[in-house]
């Protein structure tokens, strides 16, 4: 274990160890054992010299909290240790994230492939602010089919993006699949793994080339604060394509290009410097410390999240009043093969399920519940319950919402880490409402 100011990481722990340990430093003079919160917006240059060597960047410290800053440092090597990349740039969302990411990649007259079933926060994002910067994004209906990959492909395609765990539908894609298909068409491949985390899933091991995360969700864990995060995966061969990724081999005044100076790190300095600095979503050294304190736990947390979930989902497709749940630790789910390839230690807790009755039912189980919390959040030690149809999904067409899978009846859950027990109870108390208030469909039981 690290115990000097030498920042960790030639180690291979195991991800219980590295959630704890991996990035920290211990040394700050006073012997704190837990990584200080810097806050500070910039940082003191001893003399002339080394303010020049500072900007420089010749002695690798800090200059000014939008570049970096010792706190959230700390959290990028952690999170680089538990993703298996080679760097990471924290920021002050999880929009910020994905954000900061594609402007790495992406410029005026560029196109990029997504999955179709994404965050809508997201697909709003590609579309009218990316449409906007004349990126034009064009979404992929069925992920499993290489030929539509193949026949959406333009000359101009420069991204492949994706969901790790889709919600509320759970409708997984085959990663080695998507990332070969990437890998043909020389595209970097990111995935947003908010739902997985990298304790179900490490997206860098199956091919994806970059990492983001709503460290909002189960990295923080507890629900007080935003926070993103972007991993880099050191893969992709930035400079074997500079006409398509012309800003990391365009040499600067010294004849340097990021590539030549930075390596399988070059997307990341390029994304810190370039477009993180500048744009500016800064992750507050204060959050950074509370998603510090979230990731030592992670792994106890998403596990019980899962079991949860499963055992929650598995109920519920017991109930007449339900027609179909949609979480791929089913074995009743289209998706549990891929589940069970890619998923082995949990299928995650978010999850949508459909009531026959529609609206009226919907709002009758989301009303009576009290234990859930009525709310747009995911990832959360608390359990959660919202409506898509009427409120994340509200914005969409009818025959969108229909295209999605996104019925008048469907219920989404984020499964919490309470007692099972008291979490099932709390929905039967609400089913029973639901009966009470359906009494043909409860003579039918
Ligand atoms: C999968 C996914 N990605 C990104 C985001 C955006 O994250 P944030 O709210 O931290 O900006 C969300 C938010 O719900 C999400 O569910």
């Amino acid at each position: 274990m690290t115990t000097t100011d030498k920042p960790y990481g030639a180690d291979h722990f195991g991800f219980d160890t590295d959630q704890v340990h991996a990035g920290e430093i211990i040394g700050d003079g006073f012997g704190a054992r837990i990584t200080p919160i810097n806050l500070t917006a910039g940082f003191v240059f001893d003399s002339f010299d080394h303010a020049k060597a500072r900007f420089e960047g010749d002695d690798g410290a800090w200059v000014y909290t939008r570049n970096s800053n010792p706190t959230n440092a700390v959290v990028e090597s952690r999170l680089t240790a538990l993703e298996h990349g080679v760097d990471s740039i924290v920021v002050g969302s999880g929009q910020a994230a994905i954000t900061v990411a594609m402007l790495a990649i992406l410029k005026a007259g560029d196109h990029f492939l997504a999955t179709r079933s994404l965050y809508e926060g997201t697909k709003t994002l590609f579309r009218d602010n990316f449409g906007r910067f004349g990126i034009e994004v064009e979404f992929i209906d069925d992920p499993h089919d290489l030929a539509e990959w193949q026949r959406k492909l333009r000359p101009t395609t420069r991204a492949v993006y994706s969901e790790a765990i889709p919600n509320p539908k759970n409708d997984l894609i085959d990663f080695e699949l998507v990332a070969g298909f990437a890998e043909q068409a020389g595209l970097p491949f990111i995935i947003d793994s908010t739902a997985a985390t990298p304790y179900l899933l490490r997206p860098l091991d199956h091919g994806a080339s970059v990492v983001v995360h709503s460290a909002s969700k189960f990295l923080t864990g507890h629900g007080a604060s935003l926070a993103g995060v972007i991993v880099d995966g050191g893969s992709f061969d930035w400079g074997r394509y500079p006409q398509k990724f012309p800003q990391f081999s365009t040499p600067a005044a010294d004849g340097s290009t990021y590539v030549s100076r930075f390596g399988a790190e070059a997307f990341t300095a390029y994304a810190r410097s370039i477009i993180a600095a500048r744009l500016g979503p800064v992750l507050s050294p204060f959050n950074a410390f509370l998603l510090l304190q979230g990731l030592e736990t992670l792994s106890l947390r998403v596990e019980r999240h899962s079991r949860n979930a499963l055992a929650l989902a598995t109920w519920l497709e017991r109930q007449p009043e339900v027609v179909s749940v949609d979480y791929s630790g089913l074995a009743s789910s289209p998706h549990h093969a891929l589940a069970e390839r890619y998923l082995p230690k949990g299928a995650g807790s978010v999850f949508g399920f459909t009531l026959a009755g529609g609206q009226d039912a919907a709002r009758t189980v989301i009303d009576a519940v009290e234990l859930f919390t009525r709310m747009t959040h995911l990832g959360d030690v608390r359990s959660m319950i919202l409506h898509p149809a009427t409120t994340s999904h509200a914005q969409l067409s009818a025959a969108d919402r229909a295209r999605q899978g996104i019925d008048d009846g469907l219920v989404r859950l984020s499964v919490g880490i309470e007692d099972e027990a008291d979490l099932i109870a709390d929905l039967d108390h609400a089913f029973s409402v639901l009966r009470s208030s359906q009494p043909a469909l409860a003579a039918t039981r």
